[in-house]
């Protein structure tokens, strides 16, 4: 049987982001998986335990409504000339592609006392459970940000609450059967630290 070392590592190292277009087309999560990986995701740490994380979660029509309404931002703040109807046909194959988006939410209360990061950071501890969790459920999926979903017209469409910000938005799937094995690298660690004595 694995140690927990051997399974932590199995799953750090095996977390990966899959995109639509390596999900089987259409194929739904059970809204239980959903339900399940968000009871993981809580489990973050958080300052004076103020739990900062919100999740609205499309489904169904709310997934084409949140890909409709990604695809009218984009036009909207996209200057005329620089519109790629490539990225408008995207938008709406991707609503059929894709299962459930998880909206990440970071909820900023001034009267906690907890400064704006330190809630940020809570939430992308969340944000990295949910990333775990996909791994260890089977599920396919990536988070996704981009110049849309910082805009006012995305806060209202969340209907966000003054002190709100999305960190992003996880699309999920079910991954296709042929999925493709990704080559995934990094720095080495021992460049990214140093001891200090
Ligand atoms: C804060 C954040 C924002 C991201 N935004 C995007 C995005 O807008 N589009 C995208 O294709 N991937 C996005 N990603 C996923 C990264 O592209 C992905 O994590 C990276 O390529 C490394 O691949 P891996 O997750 O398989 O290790 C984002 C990841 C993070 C943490």
């Amino acid at each position: 049987m694995a140690t927990d070392k051997e399974l932590l590592k199995q799953i750090i190292t095996g977390r990966r982001s899959t995109y639509p277009k390596d999900f089987k087309y259409g194929a739904k999560i059970d809204d239980g998986v959903i339900e399940e990986i968000l009871s993981l995701a809580i489990w973050a740490p958080t300052h004076k335990l103020t739990q900062p994380w919100y999740f609205k979660v499309f489904r169904n029509n709310g997934v084409k409504a949140f890909f409709q309404k990604q695809s009218e931002i984009y036009q909207t703040i996209t200057p005329q000339e620089q519109i790629a109807p490539k990225k408008i046909e995207k938008y709406a194959i991707k609503a059929e592609q894709t299962s459930h988006v998880i909206a990440i939410i970071a909820r900023h209360h001034p009267e906690n006392k907890i400064p704006e990061i330190e809630e940020t950071v809570a939430t992308a501890c969340a944000l990295q459970n949910i990333y775990l969790s996909m791994k260890a459920f089977g599920i396919a999926g990536y988070l996704s940000t981009g110049a849309v979903c910082y805009t006012p017209q995305m806060e209202e469409f969340l209907g966000l609450n003054p002190g709100d910000k999305c960190l992003g938005f996880f699309q999920l799937g079910i991954p296709a059967d042929n999925l493709n094995v990704v080559n995934r690298k990094r720095i080495d660690y021992q460049e990214k630290m140093e001891w200090i004595d």
